[in-house]
């Protein structure tokens, strides 16, 4: 078999498991970098105080913002990256969910880089990053601690863009799911259904590759068996864990090949109507691979098989009822069905349907193409 040259880049360091937060305080002081900007959110402060502490005594500056509550805007980023530099912040951490992680990628990338924010949306135009940068996740969800790219909702248009850069990817990332532990079942299940969106979507994809192939159907099982456990018993370490693993996984699948329609598709509904992210995605998955699945079934059943669907019938019919899962899946996670559910009115198809067809970074990664008939047809079937 002859297989397209790909390329994935990676942490050079990735440390997994209970106590990755304190390799991340030993690792950070033997780099030598002395001025260290703390990018989290509220809830989280409680989490690293301790350890915030004990790098202080060691002679750390650390400057803390805990200001990431939301997906971050272009004038965001202006002001963090306003306040890393009146700290004279020679590294970056982001400790907390996918806005905080991004948020903090895009702040070490642009700490002392004269190229305008403006001039960076796309793939590859980032020159360079001076900033040293570790990224530690509190949701299982994102994978942006072990991915290129970072969102930015563009106030100018309400339109959500991407950055993609190998030089986004973090110098080190720490994943413990000690720190998920507190998270509410509404946000577990939003943010584990993006995870699984990420596995799915690399998997399906036109450009799907073996190199993360296997990384993104371990990320289905695990992701599908643990995501109700951890949303009945938040506590539970095993459940967290796993959720931690498949939501690294499908973090790995982002960089070299990426999702496809349900990304793009949910990227108007984030932008427009401030849905979150893994809330967006998770009521446009079912739909999106009903849409799908018989442009390559053999996929699909693949998918249908890693969560759990016995293997008899036609790849079709494997598929068909790996959607039929996923629907009663996302059900069961108390996620609405319908986008009016979610304050979207139904006059605004027109337009969101136009906003998608804009995001074909993504939708050219669609295992079936889509004419602006089909996302419309997407969309109307959710109100
Ligand atoms: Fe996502």
């Amino acid at each position: 078999m002859s297989w397209r040259l790909l390329s994935l880049f990676q942490p050079r360091k990735l440390s997994f498991g209970a106590g990755a937060l304190g390799v991340f305080a030993d690792d950070f002081l033997a780099t030598g970098y002395s001025r260290l900007i703390v990018l989290t959110a509220p809830p989280i402060v409680p989490l690293i105080d301790a350890t915030l502490g004990k790098m202080r005594e060691k002679g750390v500056h650390v400057t803390l913002i805990d200001s990431v509550t939301r997906e971050p805007t272009v004038s965001d980023l202006e002001k963090l990256l306003a306040l890393a530099a009146e700290a004279r912040g020679d590294s970056v951490v982001g400790i907390g969910g996918g806005s905080v992680l991004d948020a903090a990628k895009l702040v070490a990338a642009t700490l002392r880089n004269p190229q305008p924010v403006s001039e960076l949306f796309g793939i590859g135009k980032l020159k360079s990053r001076s900033a040293y940068l570790a990224c530690i996740p509190t949701t299982s969800g994102t994978g942006s601690e072990a991915s290129p790219n970072a969102i930015l909702l563009d106030e100018a248009d309400n339109m959500k863009k991407g950055v993609v850069s190998p030089l986004l990817v973090p110098d080190a990332a720490y994943v413990d799911p000690l720190l998920t532990l507190g998270l509410p079942p509404k946000v577990t299940a939003e943010t584990g259904l993006d995870a699984l969106c990420h596995c799915i979507e690399a998997y399906t994809n036109k450009f799907a590759h073996p190199l993360v192939d296997t990384y993104a159907l371990e990320g289905i099982r695990l992701l599908v068996r643990n995501l109700p456990v951890a949303i009945a018993d938040g506590k539970n370490i095993e459940a967290r864990t796993a959720l931690a693993l498949g939501s690294l996984y499908g973090g790995l699948c982002l960089g070299p090949v990426n999702t496809s329609a349900v990304h793009a598709l949910s990227y108007p509904l984030g932008g427009e109507f401030h849905i979150a992210h893994g809330l967006a995605n998770a009521v446009l998955l079912p739909e999106v691979l009903a849409f799908n699945m018989d442009a390559s079934a053999k996929r699909h059943a693949e998918v249908a098989v890693a969560l759990g669907v016995e293997r008899s019938g036609s790849d079709l019919e494997i598929a068909k009822k790996g959607v039929e899962l996923i629907r009663g899946l996302v059900r069961s996670c108390g996620i609405p069905s319908k986008l009016s559910d979610l304050g979207v009115d139904i006059s605004m198809l027109d337009k969101l349907s136009e906003m998608a067809m804009g995001v074909q970074r993504l939708l050219k990664n669609n295992p079936k193409e889509l004419a602006i008939e089909d996302v419309k047809s997407i969309y109307r079937k959710m109100f």
